[in-house]
């Protein structure tokens, strides 16, 4: 499983990326919106630190208003990837941006359904939120899971990025189910690094050396 960062902090993205394991970011409006700068230099200077996807959103909930924006966000970088609600109009913008090699992330996945419209339309990648799933008293996990049972079937093309991630037993679940990505929020990548017993090793070790001296 690839390991993305959700996120549009640019520190945050740096300081990950450091660490020679990210393979690619989604960004959100809410994401954009923390942060307060200017959209299109917030993607540009992203595509400049992380050498993968970066997935940018559209605002337009209209085809006309999704394509152009969609247009203007591709000519960033090659490695935008266009991330579109799943929506019938949605589905119509991924369908036409496909034919035109312009890769896209289907968004706000809920169903299984939902999953397997957008990658016959032509999605490169679809994300199932499982946090909110989570959130409204169902399993998430159970939504991943159903998803990847289906596109294997099939043998779609279509990337899956688990998304809504909030601990880390989500990214361990994930990577069992079969999940080609998860996109994690920097609080959760933090806590993966973590265990209290490396760092108590780490204090044991240095104690030991020290005493030896
Ligand atoms: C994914 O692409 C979304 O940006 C994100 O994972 C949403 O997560 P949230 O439900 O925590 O807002």
């Amino acid at each position: 499983m690839r390991i993305f960062i959700d996120s549009a902090n640019i520190e945050e993205i740096r300081e990950i990326n450091n660490m020679g394991f990210l393979a690619g970011v989604t960004t959100n409006p809410s994401l954009v919106a923390k942060e307060k700068r200017d959209y299109h230099q917030v993607i540009r200077e992203i595509a400049a630190i992380v050498d993968g996807p970066i997935s940018a959103e559209v605002i337009s909930l209209d085809l006309d208003g999704m394509l152009q924006e969609a247009e203007v966000l591709a000519q960033i970088h090659t490695n935008v990837v266009i991330k579109i609600p799943l929506t019938a109009t949605g589905l119509q913008a991924i369908s036409i941006l496909s034919k035109k090699e312009i890769a896209t992330n289907a968004t706000l996945i809920f169903s299984a359904n939902q999953a397997i419209l957008a990658a016959r339309a032509g999605a490169s990648y679809v994300s199932p939120f499982l946090g909110r799933v989570d959130d409204n008293g169902n399993d998430g996990m159970i939504l991943l899971n159903d998803i990847v049972t289906v596109f294997d079937n099939y043998m779609l093309d279509t990337e899956i990025i688990a998304a809504s991630i909030r601990h880390p037993m989500h990214v361990i679940q994930a990577a069992k189910n079969g999940s080609h990505i998860a996109t994690i929020p920097y609080k959760v990548i933090k806590q993966m690094i973590k265990h209290p017993m490396t760092d108590a090793g780490i204090e044991k070790f240095l104690r030991d050396w020290k005493e030896s001296m």
